[in-house]
């Protein structure tokens, strides 16, 4: 199944350690994601001190010292005397009130966030909270590190902290694997064009299946994990990693793309917070999309906009078996297409992908 990792058992309910995580079980259980939703509701201009401390129900004088508080996380309020108070800068790294304040400023509130400063993987947490069966779904975890981070073929996925997204996203469909079979495709395109509209650049491709690349190097990577029972798909996990503002250091092969960071490519510090919501509200719909069949069945068409690999010689190691062509986009179920060095035409469903230079 293209880019989708499989597990045949149903995953194992496992003892689940309570998690050092700062969880958002409602958002607005947390005054100060309510705090910052109002003031980005408000931006660019001020609100006063008086409809703060009156919506939330505390008197000025605590307003101003929860504003202090934000400030201290690295979060830039600004303040005048007798107008209020005003969003000015957002800090690099992760902070999980102003996510929870951006993911309800843009309405996107039905999901269940946990976010850490670092855990091992974000994808094996939510295996994990998908176990709960108590836990509203989907369930979003995001973290500012990882230090077990898994990328696909079995590699690491190197997760440095400092201002770079690591998040997963879990649903149980409870749908036949079939109708899944274009999810990862579908959603990475959809990122795609999330963050060429973002950065307003062109410049953002699709290497299939999954990963992301800039200026013909590597920014994000997706690994999808699925656990089927009798061919229906029980629980599924997007994970995605972007290098938004650290590029990871490496022992990097010349075969392989370069990893890059977005800012690093494009001279820019990308505001994580924003993205951040932006991303899960585009996951989030994305796969309803894909589970109540309501996107176009020849989506992939719109492939080649995006495909960094178009008419580039690779080579496809599938198992054992290496593969030379020239590609050719995909066929209608996903599958790459490839010319042969013989002339012979072929499609893969699978494999591990290198540039012939
Ligand atoms: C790849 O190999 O290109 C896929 C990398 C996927 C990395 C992300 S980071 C968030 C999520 N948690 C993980 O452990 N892996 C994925």
């Amino acid at each position: 199944m293209i880019g989708i990792k499989l597990k045949k058992s149903i995953l194992v309910k496992r003892g689940i350690k309570k998690p050092k995580v700062i969880q958002n079980k409602k958002f607005f259980a947390d005054s100060n994601t309510f705090l910052l939703k109002m003031l980005l509701d408000s931006y660019p201009n001020f609100i006063s001190g008086s409809l703060l401390a009156h919506t939330l129900g505390i008197s000025r004088v605590a307003v101003w010292s929860r504003i202090n508080k934000l400030r201290l996380l690295g979060i830039d309020i600004g303040a005048v005397q007798n107008v209020g108070y005003r969003l000015v800068k957002e800090p690099i790294v992760l902070n999980k009130n102003l996510v929870g304040a951006w993911l309800e400023h843009i309405h996107c509130k039905n999901c269940q966030l946990f976010i850490f400063d670092s855990i091992s993987s974000t994808n094996i947490e939510t295996e994990k909270l998908l176990t709960e069966s108590t836990n509203k779904l989907p369930i979003v975890v995001i973290a500012d590190k990882q230090t077990n981070g898994k990328g696909r073929f079995n590699r690491k996925w190197i997760s440095p902290s400092g201002g770079n997204l690591y998040l997963s996203i879990g649903f149980k469909p409870n749908v036949e694997v079939l109708k899944l079979r274009k999810f990862t495709l579908y959603l990475g395109m959809q990122v795609v064009k999330l963050l060429r509209n973002e950065f307003d650049t062109e410049k953002f491709m699709v290497k299939w299946p999954n990963d992301i690349i800039l200026n013909g190097k590597k920014i994000a990577g997706i690994l999808t994990e699925a656990s089927i029972d009798s061919e229906r798909v029980n629980s599924i996990i997007f994970g995605l990693g972007i290098n938004l503002n650290q590029t990871p250091k490496l022992n990097w092969n010349k075969k392989k793309l370069k990893p890059t960071s977005i800012s690093n490519e494009l001279g820019i510090k990308p505001s994580i917070h924003p993205l951040t919501a932006k991303i899960i509200k585009t996951i989030v719909k994305s796969y309803h999309n894909c589970i109540s069949e309501r996107i176009n069945p020849n989506f992939l068409s719109e492939w080649n906009k995006y495909d960094y690999l178009n008419n580039k010689n690779i080579s496809l190691l599938k198992g054992e078996k290496l593969s030379k062509g020239k590609c050719h986009g995909i066929d209608h179920d996903g599958n790459i297409l490839l010319t042969l060095s013989n002339g012979s035409k072929k499609s893969f469903n699978s494999g591990e992908i290198e540039l012939l230079i």
